[in-house]
């Protein structure tokens, strides 16, 4: 992975470590949109700031380490990490993509890049059978979550990046729910990374960003010219904030996991409770998948209620769950997927994929296990009619 043997070590030390200058061991905040150049032509290391930035190529350096990958990039959103990943394809080039990823992937190919004559459709990726029979000429790559958001469906990412390699096609995983903490795409085989890192990455839901890795050098540089040409990039107090962010990742994310691991268990105990999605179940769809590609089964847990509870009352009782959009932060919260992070999906194809209207989607923070369950506890207890 990197010099370091264990990833608890790269997250503190990985990519740029310090300043080389003052030999601070935070990386300074470059606060700069441009640079003095000595002389013409003289092809200085930093000349303008959408082109590069110290604080951000800092940043870009650790994600590309703990990915495993050859060149990071970060995005002033996750969502403008995938419209530059997107943007590498031509018109008449078509996309797979995951039953259910994240509404704004859905969105930003079903309502701009269908502008430019790029396609998509909606497949299962959890049948490498099926899938293969839909790779006909015009497809391009495969972009799935594993887990995908928010059924928490499991993706074989291997044999999703073997599939791709065999038709000559690009796979891109969107590690958002697992970061590399947890699962590292590029070393089962596929060829692009993106984050979300407004999420686990940050961590305390104080900054948006997007991330991306690839390992191919040819990609690297299509994706540098993507990232300077269209310009969506991070700014440097938000790269630092992510640097920041990243060095308690793994010891958050271990709570995170100790915590959802019990609240799992504490919905599949519970009599209102109808449905429980979670990887880390042993009956989850894809246990055996996830288990042997990922640590663990995360902390993202979504789940149903049974009709004789009302959502909309579950939701305003909770006190210390939040609704709100957005995970991967400290705090716990809470977020109906078909009404907000999943609206942008036509109601037909959310009920094709099993968005259903009674989905609940659950980030567990790192708060005491025994506030959040009560929270919930106290929450169904009301919903009941
Ligand atoms: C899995 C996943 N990918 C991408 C995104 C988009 O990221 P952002 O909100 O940082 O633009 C999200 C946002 O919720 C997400 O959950």
């Amino acid at each position: 992975m990197s010099e370091y043997q264990k990833i608890e070590s790269a997250l503190i030390h990985g990519g740029i470590y310090g300043d080389a200058y003052t030999k601070a061991v935070n990386v300074p905040i470059y606060q700069t949109s441009t640079y003095e150049q000595s002389g013409l032509e003289e092809n200085p290391q930093w000349e303008y700031s959408r082109t590069g930035n110290p604080t951000r190529a800092a940043l870009e350096a650790l994600i590309a380490e703990l990915e495993n990958g050859k060149a990071g990039f970060a995005f002033a959103s996750g969502m403008a990490a995938i419209t530059a990943v997107l943007s590498l394809f031509h018109t008449g080039d078509r996309i797979l993509i995951s039953g259910n990823v994240y509404g704004g992937t859905f969105r930003v190919l079903d309502k701009v890049f269908n502008h430019f004559g790029i396609g998509y459709s909606i497949e299962d990726t959890t049948n490498i059978e099926e899938l293969e029979k839909k790779i006909t000429e015009d497809v391009r790559a495969i972009l799935v979550e594993s887990p995908a958001n928010p059924l928490l469906t499991v993706t074989d990412l291997g044999a999703v990046a073997a599939l791709a390699k065999k038709h000559g096609i690009l796979s891109i995983v969107d590690n958002t729910f697992m970061t590399p903490y947890l699962q590292r795409p590029l070393e089962l085989g596929a060829d692009i990374v993106i984050h979300s890192a407004t999420k686990y990455l940050g961590g305390h839901s104080d900054v948006v960003a997007g991330l991306v890795v690839v390992k191919d050098e040819g990609l690297a540089k299509k994706l540098a010219f993507i990232q300077n040409s269209t310009g969506g990039v991070l700014g440097p107090f938000d790269s630092f904030l992510l640097i920041r962010g990243i060095k308690t990742l793994g010891v958050r994310l271990d709570r995170h996991v100790e915590n959802a691991e019990k609240a799992a268990k504490f919905l599949t105990e519970h009599k209102a409770v109808k449905k429980v999605y979670y990887p880390g179940l042993p009956d989850a769809q894809g246990y055996e998948i996830n288990k042997k590609q990922a640590k663990n089964g995360g902390a993202m847990i979504s789940f149903e209620l049974y009709e004789n509870y009302n959502i909309r009352k579950f939701f305003k009782s909770l006190k210390l769950v939040a609704l709100a959009e957005s995970l991967g932060g400290v705090e716990s919260l809470v977020c109906h997927p078909a009404s907000m992070t999943h609206a942008s999906i036509p109601y037909e194809v959310r009920q094709k994929v099993g968005i259903t209207d009674g989905l609940i989607r659950l980030s567990i923070g790192i708060e005491s296990i025994d506030d959040i369950l009560a929270d919930i506890a106290q929450a169904i207890a009301e919903s009941e009619e």
